[in-house]
């Protein structure tokens, strides 16, 4: 028995050294799903055979029923990649066609950093009737913005974008959570299509006594970066994302998708 537990340990690490998770296997990962969305097929997807689970909205489902079960004309994607958690984040807006989509989804890979495989696609897919829903609004906004990579002295720490995000979804519950944030003056804050603009300007100061919950997040200090997705408990178990860009330690972008 001892035995037999030193050898599956053994094979274990062997296996575990092979792959690192490195930026460029996220956004070479990101790009596939980008393709896949465009084909409306899930096979040039490298899915786990062993481990693989897709959620649309905060629900299990079936990858094959879901946005991927047609093409989309898509109009604008951007990602960004977390080398720590082995995770990616991609925006997505498709504006034509009959069912216009603003997609927010995440992928996962496997604990020893193989790119190669994914794991999981998280995905809030924001359609007609979604809050302050209009894709073509919504691209003409973000099309304007500029997600450049920083410069090292502008870039913030993973430590702040992961108390940004958390502080930005307290909102709702802790009074105090607005100002523990620091909004850039000419921040900008997009939900669905909606521009609020300063975005440190009319915030919510607690007043629902539900926590927003669920939340899986993705950081990118390169590009100042960090995605939250959520169930938007607050205000009533919704699927959400939740992304903001931080530039020399403020906010300067705030990005919801709402279902
Ligand atoms: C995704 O965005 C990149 C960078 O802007 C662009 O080069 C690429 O063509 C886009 N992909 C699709 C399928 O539209
Ligand atoms: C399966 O993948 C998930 C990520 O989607 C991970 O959290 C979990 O640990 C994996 N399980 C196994 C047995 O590898």
């Amino acid at each position: 028995m001892v035995r037999l537990t030193h050898l599956l340990a053994l094979a274990g690490a062997t296996t575990s050294v092979s792959a690192e998770c490195t930026r460029e296997g996220l956004l070479a990962a990101a790009s596939s799903y980008v393709a896949a969305i465009a084909a409306g097929s899930t096979l040039g997807l490298k899915l786990s055979a062993t481990n693989f689970t897709y959620m649309e909205n905060n629900k299990k489902a079936d990858i094959a029923r879901g946005v991927l079960s047609q093409p989309l004309k898509i109009d604008l994607n951007r990602s960004t990649a977390d080398t720590t958690a082995c995770a990616s984040y991609t925006m997505l807006i498709s504006s034509g066609g009959t069912k216009p989509y603003v997609l927010a989804t995440q992928i996962r890979h496997p604990a020893d950093g193989d790119t190669s495989t994914i794991s999981l696609i998280d995905t809030i897919a924001a359609t007609t009737g979604s809050l302050f829903f209009n894709a073509k609004k919504t691209l003409d906004l973000i099309s304007k913005e500029n997600w450049s990579p920083l410069a090292a002295e502008q870039r913030p720490s993973r430590e702040l974008l992961k108390k940004f995000g958390d502080a930005y979804l307290d909102m709702w519950t802790d009074k105090t959570a607005a100002d523990s944030i620091s909004w850039g003056t000419d921040c900008e804050r997009v939900e669905g299509s909606q521009l609020t603009r300063p975005c440190g300007a009319s915030l919510p100061r607690g007043g629902s006594a539900k926590n927003n919950g669920m939340r899986r997040y993705v950081i990118d200090e390169t590009l100042g970066s960090v995605d939250v997705l959520c169930s938007f408990d607050s205000l009533g178990n919704l699927p959400d994302s939740h992304e903001i860009r931080v530039e020399g330690g403020k906010v300067k972008y705030v990005h919801t998708v709402t279902v």
